[in-house]
């Protein structure tokens, strides 16, 4: 048997090039398989370098078979490729079906909790009134909690507030009105105009009104010259911007240690709530704020000459304004953490 030419070598490197492309299951191994034929050391590659080796006569004629080989080969590999492709399209619209109408996931936005806006709207109303926020601590003294606030030790006005004693003798604020004094002590003579909230503390049982713990946002303006007037003209022009010109605000003298005189203000209650005699224990009117002016005892205690200045405080409940201006009938749904409550604020 005459041995193989050239021209044999590169016949059967045709056949076997195609027997192999027949083999090749998927993309995965045609590409394999073009690397192997088409890769920079593959093996068209090295029939193409044997082109040198040659004899001259028969060049041109293995040139031309080559070209035609790559050509074919190359047709069969792209007929195999797209097949392969069609074929895997197919299986993964068959095992794994897309449904393009089912909907979307919905992304679950997070919010402030109510407790935590109406604080905002409270700051942005004082603070286009010229107050500053303060913040004091959440712990206090005796001192501090009662008896800077003209209440010594076994005054009856104590009963006021239902406290959480603590066996070291701090008490959990019953109230922010002892932030007054921090504020004084470290204005230091100045004059003042802040609000001051956060948390109070109350032992008390827990039912639709009450809360062993609620926000308060205190109030205190100190300065020469400061009235009653000036204390009756922020109340009125808060509860205008806070609840709107239609409802009613309702101001009643009252009794508090700190202040002299006080008073209490009121806000009518939806007249169209079918709850509204139950929460407002038949009156129609819920409590948002004390206040009064500052006791001559307090000034001193903050470090002022009540001769020389005077001022006026208030303490509000952010929470009872939310309940009056949604008609919220259950005070303990602040703290319950139900979002079917939450999610509607
Ligand atoms: N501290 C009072 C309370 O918790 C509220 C209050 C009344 C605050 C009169 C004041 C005030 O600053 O002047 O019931």
């Amino acid at each position: 048997m005459a041995d193989a030419t050239p021209l044999d070598d590169l016949k059967q490197l045709e056949t076997q090039a195609l027997t192999h492309l027949q083999q090749c299951a998927d993309e995965i191994e045609l590409r394999a398989w073009n690397t192997q034929y088409f890769g920079d050391k593959g093996l068209m590659k090295s029939a193409m370098s044997n082109l040198g080796k040659i004899p001259k006569d028969q060049k041109p004629a293995y040139g031309a078979e080559l070209n035609r080989i790559k050509a074919a080969v190359t047709v069969a590999y792209d007929a195999a490729l797209a097949e392969a492709k069609e074929k895997s399209l197919q299986i993964s619209l068959t095992t794994n079906p897309l449904d393009v109408t089912l909907p979307g996931r919905t992304q679950i936005r997070g919010r402030l909790h109510p407790a935590t806006q109406i604080l905002q709207q409270v700051y942005a109303i004082f603070a286009d009134l010229g107050f500053q926020v303060y913040r004091t601590r959440e712990v206090e003294t005796d001192e501090l909690n009662f008896e800077l606030l003209n209440m010594p030790a076994h005054h009856p006005a104590r009963d006021m507030w239902d406290t959480f004693f603590t066996t070291t003798g701090a008490v959990l604020r019953t109230h922010t009105s002892p932030g007054q004094i921090h504020v004084m002590r470290e204005a230091a003579g100045k004059p003042i105009r802040v609000i001051l909230p956060g948390m109070c503390y109350r032992n008390e049982a827990i039912s639709t009104r009450s809360e062993i713990q609620f926000y308060q946002v205190e109030g205190l303006v100190v300065g020469e010259g400061v009235t009653m007037a000036d204390l009756k003209g922020v109340i009125t022009a808060f509860a205008r911007r806070m609840f709107g010109p239609e409802r009613q605000v309702r101001i009643r003298s009252s009794y508090f240690p700190f202040t002299e005189p006080s008073i209490e203000v009121d806000i009518d209650w939806p007249k169209d709530d079918p709850n509204r005699d139950r929460l407002t224990k038949g009156t129609g009117w819920l409590e948002i704020l004390g206040a009064g002016m500052v006791h001559p005892n307090v000034l001193r205690a903050g470090g002022y000459d009540p001769e020389k200045v005077t001022g006026f405080a208030f303490g509000m409940g952010p929470q009872r304004m939310l309940m009056l201006k949604h008609a919220i009938d259950d005070i303990r749904l602040f703290w319950q953490n139900d979002l079917r409550f939450l999610k509607q604020f």
